[in-house]
């Protein structure tokens, strides 16, 4: 069916997705900054809101809620309205998510370096902003179930439902895990205690790296892979598969976080064969991704959007095989604490999230502004390339970094005596350190060269000023039965 894109609502979709870059410009810078900060303390300058311990969280707040989040929105939304062939359900709740959730996100910005924080990883916010963010969320869901329900097709396209368990699954997680008393408007404390507390806090943890970090995008590959392919996706039928496996399993898997703690021992075992038994779907998964190009390989020759997609996929593999090592007990005991896991995360992070989100984005410029393609394809095919030597210099300073310090702090004496003193395995990560800022660099010099390519196609699209024409056949949904 070919739709004008004039009966779908486009507006609150630009407003995301350019919200998206400038977060996620932003969310980034502070990661470079307190990357230096690692490799120069002094860069606090003394001001406690300049200090690392506030700044990390503003850093990751800034890049899972921010960038990632709406993201998610934006696409979310893109993609509902194009496979259901209907706008969306409501503008004004649509325009409310957006608004709703950029107060959330500068209330953040405020509070964070303030130090005005739960002090749960991930879920730092003040309980006043939590309740924002219940609303807004639920206003979300409505918006989006609500389109999903007055569709014009019978088939819901597999994207929506990896769009929908993340809707679903982010409402539970935020709620259980944000249950508080408050102590004053900017001070609560949480009504478990002890392991139930560390339990509740990585059941929430992981299940954001599930449902947020991994499902949402899932989301998005399912629908812009195949459209940018142009083919329907490799199987059908595999994604349904890899949709119940993946969100029956990974529920189960949070306990890895805790490892060698007060958790009981039998719930760190479980934790740990649930990560083991998700390699299956996630590489399930990714391969349907990747095998959507099956005859066709060669566009990834010319085609550079195609490129971040598809190299996204493959850190997502990488990401979700070393997981699933990482959870096994005696790799954990080398592991945890050590700057593998920052490597571990941002191979997912930097890799997946941000490569997906960036290739999809590009995807989409051009049809939200109504211009005919991206200004500059070469500058696209720059971005590509200093992004991915980013990741790659980043995460490769991390593992070597985090095995190191691993094996230093282990190594003991034939007296049993330590080997190496803390502070030699510190000045022993300094290269390491100085490696991942470069590489950050790099990544974020990639986001300023997209943020100049999105406002020169904005300025064609405005040019042009033609409506833009959704094509005949939408090969995202090329497979629907
Ligand atoms: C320019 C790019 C980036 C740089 C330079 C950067 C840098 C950093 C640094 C220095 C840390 C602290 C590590 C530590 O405490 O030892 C960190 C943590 C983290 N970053 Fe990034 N980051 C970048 C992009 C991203 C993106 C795009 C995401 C997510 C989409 C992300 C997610 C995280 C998470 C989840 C953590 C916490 C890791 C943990 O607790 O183990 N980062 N980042
Ligand atoms: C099969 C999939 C995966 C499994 C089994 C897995 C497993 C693990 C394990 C064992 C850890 C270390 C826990 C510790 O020692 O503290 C970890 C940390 C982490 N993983 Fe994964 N991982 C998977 C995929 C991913 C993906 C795709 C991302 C996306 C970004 C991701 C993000 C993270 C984050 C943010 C942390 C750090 C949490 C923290 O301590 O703050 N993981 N993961």
């Amino acid at each position: 069916m070919s739709t004008s894109t004039e009966s779908y609502n486009d507006k609150v979709v630009t407003q995301m997705a350019v919200a998206t870059v400038i977060w996620g410009v932003i969310g980034m810078a502070v990661g470079v900054f307190i990357a230096a900060q690692l490799y120069w303390p002094a860069l606090n300058f003394d001001i406690p809101w300049l200090s690392y311990g506030r700044l990390r969280p503003l850093h990751t707040n800034g890049v899972i809620f921010a960038f990632g989040a709406t993201a998610l929105m934006a696409t979310s939304y893109y993609v509902v309205q194009r496979t259901c062939h209907v706008r969306l359900f409501s503008d004004r709740l649509a325009a409310f998510t957006f608004w709703g959730w950029q107060a959330v996100l500068v209330a953040a910005v405020i509070t964070l370096p303030l130090g005005i924080t739960q002090s749960k990883e991930y879920a730092e916010l003040e309980w006043p902003i939590d309740i924002l963010i219940t609303v807004v969320w639920v206003a979300y869901a409505v918006v989006f179930f609500g389109t999903i329900v007055k569709r014009r097709i019978p088939h819901i396209y597999v994207a929506n439902w990896f769009y929908g368990a993340f809707i679903i699954a982010i409402a539970v997680l935020h709620i259980g895990n944000n249950l508080v008393m408050p102590a004053s408007l900017w001070k609560s404390y949480p009504i478990y205690s002890g392991a139930v507390d560390a339990l509740v806090q990585w059941w929430y943890g992981h299940n954001a790296v599930g449902f947020l970090l991994t499902t949402g995008f899932l989301g998005m590959m399912y629908y812009f892979v195949p459209k940018q392919v142009q083919r329907p996706i490799y199987s059908y039928r595999l994604s349904i598969v890899h949709f119940w496996a993946l969100i029956g399993i990974y529920m189960w898997a949070g306990p890895h976080h805790l490892l060698y703690t007060a958790l009981p021992d039998w719930v760190q075992s479980v934790g740990m064969v649930f990560s083991l038994i998700l390699l299956a779907p996630s590489w399930g998964g990714a391969l349907n991704g990747i095998l959507t190009l099956t005859g066709v390989w060669h566009k990834l020759r010319t085609d550079p959007i195609l490129k971040f997609l598809i190299v996204a996929i493959s850190f997502y593999m990488i990401a979700t095989f070393e997981g699933p090592m990482m959870s096994i007990k005696t790799v954990n005991s080398l592991s945890h604490y050590t700057d593998w896991t920052v490597g571990h995360v941002h191979a997912g992070a930097l890799g997946w999230i941000a490569m997906i989100t960036v290739g999809s984005l590009y995807a989409l410029f051009p049809r939200l502004f109504g211009a005919p393609a991206m200004h500059s394809t070469k500058a696209v095919d720059w971005h590509f390339w200093i992004h991915t030597v980013g990741v790659v210099l980043y995460i490769a300073s991390m593992w070597i970094a985090g095995v190191m310090q691993g094996l230093m702090w282990r190594a003991t004496n034939p007296d049993g005596t330590l080997t190496y003193a803390f502070v030699e395995a510190l000045n022993s990560t300094y290269p390491y350190y100085l490696g991942r800022l470069c590489g950050g660099l790099l990544v974020l010099a990639g986001m300023l060269l997209m943020v100049w390519n999105m406002w020169k196609t904005w300025q064609a699209g405005s040019r042009a000023a033609v409506p833009v024409i959704a094509p005949a056949v939408d090969h995202a949904e090329g497979a629907t039965p």
